[in-house]
C-alpha cells in the first residue's frame, strides 16, 4: 500500500537524523587475492558453476578496495552524513583463527580515517556473509566453534577501530546466512539442509551474544553494539485460523528464532514445536540464551518488501523462490504446509513489490517489542534497470519516488513515538548482488562495469539535498 498522497506540509527529521548509504565488503571490493586476504564462502560458492548469474564473482567487484578515498569524497560530495560498510573477515583474519593481518586492518582504519575527516559517520557490520573458507570446511555455521572463532574476530577488529568507531552492528541479516546459506542454497556456501540450517542459526545467535560481549570487552564504553536482521513483515491471506497459524509459523522463523534469544533471551515455544520433525535444538546448550541474551544499545531492521502467507496443502506446496534466488529447496524449515503468494502493487527489478507501510507496520513491532531500543534502518531500497541517457546522465525518478515512499514511512513511525534515529539507504553504488551477479542494481550511484566509473544517479541527488536540509524534497524538485 502506498502512503498517502504528498503532504502539503514538509517532512522533516530530527537533526541529529543519520542519512546513509550501506555496502558490503564483498559486494565491493575486490582485490580477492590481495594483501594476505584468502577466499571466503562467498569466492567459492561464486566460482563454483551455476551459483551466480553468468558465473559473476566478487574478484573486482567495484574495486573500492583501490578506489575508497574517490568513493569517500563522492559520499561527502553527496552530502551523507553516515556510511555503513562492512569488514572482509578473511582480509583481516585470513584463516579464521589466529592472529589478525596488519594490512587488512590498516585498509579498514584508513578508510574510516577519510570518512571522519569528511565527517561522515562510521557504522561498522562485523560479518556480512562471508566466513572464512576455512571455516566453512571445518563445519561453518553448523559447528558451535564457528561462533567462538566469530567473538575472536570481533575482538580484534574491536580492538583495531574501536577508538574511531562508534557504531557497531555484529551480523547482518542472521537469517540470510543459515536459511539461504544452509537450506534454500541460493547463498554461500549452498548447502541444503534444513535440520543444519536450524543449527546454523543458533549458532549465529551465539556469535552475535559472544561478539557483542567480545566488542564491548575491546571498546570504549561509548560505543554502541547493534545487530541487523532482515525482520519480515509476515501477513495472512486472509483471516482465516489457518492462514493465522501459517503467520505464526514463518514470523517464527523468520524473526522469533532471532530476535526471542537476542531480545527476550528465549526461543518461541512454538518454534520448537513447529521444527520437531526436523531438530530436538539439543544443541542448545545450558547458559547459551544468557551468553546470546546480551543488552544492545540499538536494533538494526533491514526491509525491503512484506511476506504474503496462507495455509497450503503440503502436497501441493511449490518451493518458494524466497527473493535472493531460486531454489528447490525451501528456505523455510518444516513449512510445507505454509504458501507464499506475491503481494499485489508495483514491483521493483528484483520482483519485490513496493509497500512503504510494511517498513513503518516493522518499526511500530520493535517500538512496541523492545521499548526504549533506539532503531535504525540500516537497509532500505529498490533495484531498477538503470541506464545512463545519452548526455552522460542516470535518470532513476522510480527510486526517488520508492525512498520518498519509504522516509515518509519511518516519519510516520517517528511522529507515533518510534525512536528511529538513522536511515541507511541500501546501496550506496551499484554492485554484485549475490547470487544475481551485476545484473540487479540497487546504487544511488551508478557504476559502469566497462570502466567501473561511478555517477551519482538522480536518486543520490535527491537524498543528499534529504540529507543537507533534514526535509524530504518533493519528488519533482530535482
Ligand atoms: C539484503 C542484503 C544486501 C543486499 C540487499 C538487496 O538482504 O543484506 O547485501 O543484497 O538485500
Amino acid at each position: 500500500m502506498p502512503e498517502p498522497a504528498t503532504p502539503a506540509t514538509p517532512v522533516t527529521f530530527p537533526p541529529a537524523f543519520l542519512w546513509g548509504a550501506a555496502t558490503s565488503a564483498y559486494q565491493i571490493e575486490g582485490a580477492a587475492r590481495e594483501d594476505g586476504r584468502t577466499p571466503s564462502i562467498w569466492d567459492t560458492f561464486s566460482h563454483t558453476p551455476g551459483k551466480t548469474a553468468g558465473g559473476e564473482h566478487g574478484d573486482i567487484a567495484v574495486d573500492h578496495y583501490h578506489r575508497y578515498r574517490d568513493d569517500v569524497a563522492m559520499m561527502a560530495d553527496i552530502g551523507l552524513n553516515a556510511y555503513r560498510f562492512s569488514v572482509s573477515w578473511s582480509r583481516v583474519q585470513p584463516t579464521g583463527r589466529g592472529p589478525a593481518v596488519q594490512r587488512g586492518l590498516d585498509f579498514y582504519r584508513k578508510l574510516v580515517d577519510e570518512l571522519l575527516s569528511k565527517g561522515i559517520k562510521p557504522a561498522v557490520t562485523l560479518y556480512h556473509w562471508d566466513l572464512p573458507q576455512e571455516l566453512e570446511d571445518a563445519g561453518g555455521w553448523p559447528e558451535r566453534d564457528t561462533a567462538y572463532r566469530f567473538a575472536e574476530y570481533a575482538q580484534i577488529v574491536g580492538e583495531a577501530l574501536g577508538d574511531r568507531v562508534e557504531q557497531w552492528i555484529t551480523l547482518n541479516e542472521p537469517w540470510c546466512s543459515a536459511f539461504l546459506g544452509y537450506a534454500s542454497g541460493v547463498h554461500a556456501p549452498g548447502r541444503t539442509d534444513p535440520a543444519a540450517s536450524l543449527k546454523a542459526a543458533h549458532h549465529l545467535n551465539l556469535a552475535h551474544g559472544l561478539g557483542a560481549s567480545a566488542l564491548r570487552a575491546a571498546m570504549p564504553a561509548r560505543n554502541s553494539v547493534a545487530v541487523s536482521l532482515n525482520s519480515s513483515v509476515v501477513r495472512p491471506l486472509s483471516q482465516d485460523p489457518a492462514d493465522l497459524a501459517a503467520v505464526r509459523k514463518i514470523d517464527d522463523l523468520a524473526n522469533g528464532v532471532f530476535h526471542g534469544p537476542m531480545l527476550h533471551g528465549a526461543y518461541p515455544e512454538s518454534l520448537f514445536a513447529a521444527t520437531e520433525s526436523l531438530t530436538d535444538w539439543s544443541y542448545v546448550q545450558d547458559g547459551d540464551l544468557a551468553l546470546i541474551n546480551q543488552p544492545l544499545d540499538a536494533l538494526g531492521l533491514n526491509y525491503y518488501t512484506p511476506t504474503l502467507v496462507s495455509a497450503a496443502d503440503p502436497q501441493a506446496a511449490a518451493p518458494r523462490a524466497d527473493g535472493h534466488g531460486s531454489s528447490d529447496h525451501s528456505p523455510w524449515p518444516a513449512a510445507e504446509d505454509v504458501a507464499f503468494h506475491q503481494t499485489p502493487g508495483e514491483r521493483t527489478e528484483m520482483g519485490w513489490t513496493i509497500d512503504p507501510t510494511g517498513l513503518h507496520d516493522l518499526i511500530m513491532r520493535y517500538t512496541r517489542e523492545a521499548p526504549g531500543l533506539p532503531l535504525y534502518v540500516t537497509e532500505n531500497g529498490a533495484a531498477y534497470d538503470d541506464k545512463p541517457d545519452p548526455d552522460g546522465r542516470v535518470h532513476d525518478p522510480e527510486r526517488i519516488a520508492y525512498l520518498h515512499g519509504h522516509l515518509r514511512a519511518v516519519r510516520r513511525a517517528i511522529a507515533e513515538g518510534a525512536d528511529v534515529r538513522g536511515y541507511f539507504l541500501w546501496s550506496l553504488m551499484d554492485n554484485f548482488e549475490w547470487a544475481y551477479g551485476y545484473e540487479k542494481r540497487f546504487g544511488a550511484v551508478y557504476v559502469d562495469y566497462t570502466t567501473l566509473a561511478r555517477t551519482p544517479k538522480s536518486s543520490a541527488l535527491w537524498y543528499g539535498q534529504a540529507a543537507r536540509t533534514g526535509t524530504l524534497p518533493a519528488i519533482s524538485e530535482i
